[in-house]
């Protein structure tokens, strides 16, 4: 219904010129928490003024969220960041961490003496809509252990990139690692991604996690000023001892005190003990043969026959 409006104006020539001055998508949508991207062309002409975001059922009563000086650079207040590029005629408005409340009526608006060209961008937050990515909001894992994260996506994002980033801002974020577009699992250093096409969702895992990895992550597209993310809170869990943090990644039979590096021994059953005895075996070789010698050798030693020496053997033998 509301596209309407400007179409039919288009449509009528001499209406008014002030729906052609301005264009913009009509609509745009976001995941709660995530972020989302708007971005309003103008006609040749309009590259000094400035540009505007605004909220509000009606244009007349809008409120202006955050607004351009009439250059290039970027303005960013709160969660709202807008930038002109007066090359391509066209400005972005960037909403981060949304929450449902964002939702709303928007305006782009050029400030001018007079009525102000605008257009109307429809905003919707929420799972469900289109080009959107989900993610938990949390993700913990034991210290040197490893956590998981699933994401997922809406139709028609499969073959595109994907992308694991780091940092407390989504553009600002480091990537560490990304798919190529397809299933094939892709790892860098510590973490992996894999991307399941069929069923829209990517994994990424984090191993041998350390105190230091706590932060904010993203779950992202390609990574360009109008591809969505979402945020994931990654803890990590301080290891108190080192059988806490083994279940999480392989289960070993807690009976059998077998150290860390061992995940074949409950792997492999049957040889397994057949591990453990041999394990038995080189103690008693290396560890227990030794000890028994020396203490044979010390024994002979304090028992050998002593010259001048006094307490050397026992009272008895000397009193004989
Ligand atoms: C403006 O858009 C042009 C053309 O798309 C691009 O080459 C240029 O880098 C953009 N400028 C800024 C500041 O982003
Ligand atoms: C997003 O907003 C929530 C609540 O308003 C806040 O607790 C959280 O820290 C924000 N997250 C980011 C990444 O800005
Ligand atoms: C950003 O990525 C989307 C999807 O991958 C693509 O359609 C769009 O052209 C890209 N935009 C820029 C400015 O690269």
């Amino acid at each position: 219904m509301w596209l309407l409006p400007p179409l039919l104006l288009l449509l009528i020539p001499g209406s008014s010129d002030l729906s052609a001055v301005i264009m913009g998508p009509g609509e745009a949508s976001g995941p709660e928490r995530g972020s989302l991207t708007v971005q309003c062309r103008y006609d040749p002409g309009w590259e000094p003024y400035l540009k505007y975001w605004c909220q509000g059922a009606e244009f007349r009563n809008c409120r202006i969220l955050v607004g351009t000086t009439g250059s290039e650079q970027e303005v960013k207040e709160d969660r709202v960041s807008i930038r002109d590029n007066q090359t391509s005629r066209m400005f972005t408005v960037t909403m981060e961490n949304l929450t449902r409340e964002d939702a709303d009526t928007y305006w782009c608006g050029i400030e001018r003496i007079g009525a102000d060209p605008n257009v109307q961008v429809k905003v919707a937050v929420g799972p469900g809509s289109s080009g959107v990515i989900m993610g938990p909001e949390e993700a913990r894992g034991p210290e040197r252990g490893s956590l998981t994260v699933q994401c997922r996506y809406d139709r028609g994002w499969e073959t595109h990139v994907k992308f694991w980033c780091r940092g407390a801002e989504f553009r600002k974020c480091t990537i560490l690692v990304g798919t190529t577009g397809s299933e094939q699992q892709v790892k860098k250093d510590r973490v992996s991604i894999r991307d399941n096409q069929k069923r829209r969702t990517f994994t990424v895992t984090m191993e041998k996690l350390r105190q230091e990895d706590a932060d904010t992550y993203w779950c992202g597209f390609e990574k360009n000023e109008s591809n969505p993310g979402v945020p994931v809170r990654v803890t990590v869990d301080p290891a108190t001892t080192v059988l806490t943090t083994i279940p999480t990644t392989f289960t070993v039979p807690v009976t059998t005190e077998v150290p860390t590096s061992s995940p074949t021994v409950s792997s492999l059953h049957p040889e397994g003990r057949a591990l453990l005895s041999s394990v038995h075996f080189l103690l008693l070789v290396f560890l227990k043969l030794p000890v028994f010698l020396s203490m044979l050798g010390a024994v002979l030693w304090v028992n050998r026959p002593q010259g001048g020496s006094e307490g050397g053997g026992p009272p008895r033998s000397e009193n004989q």
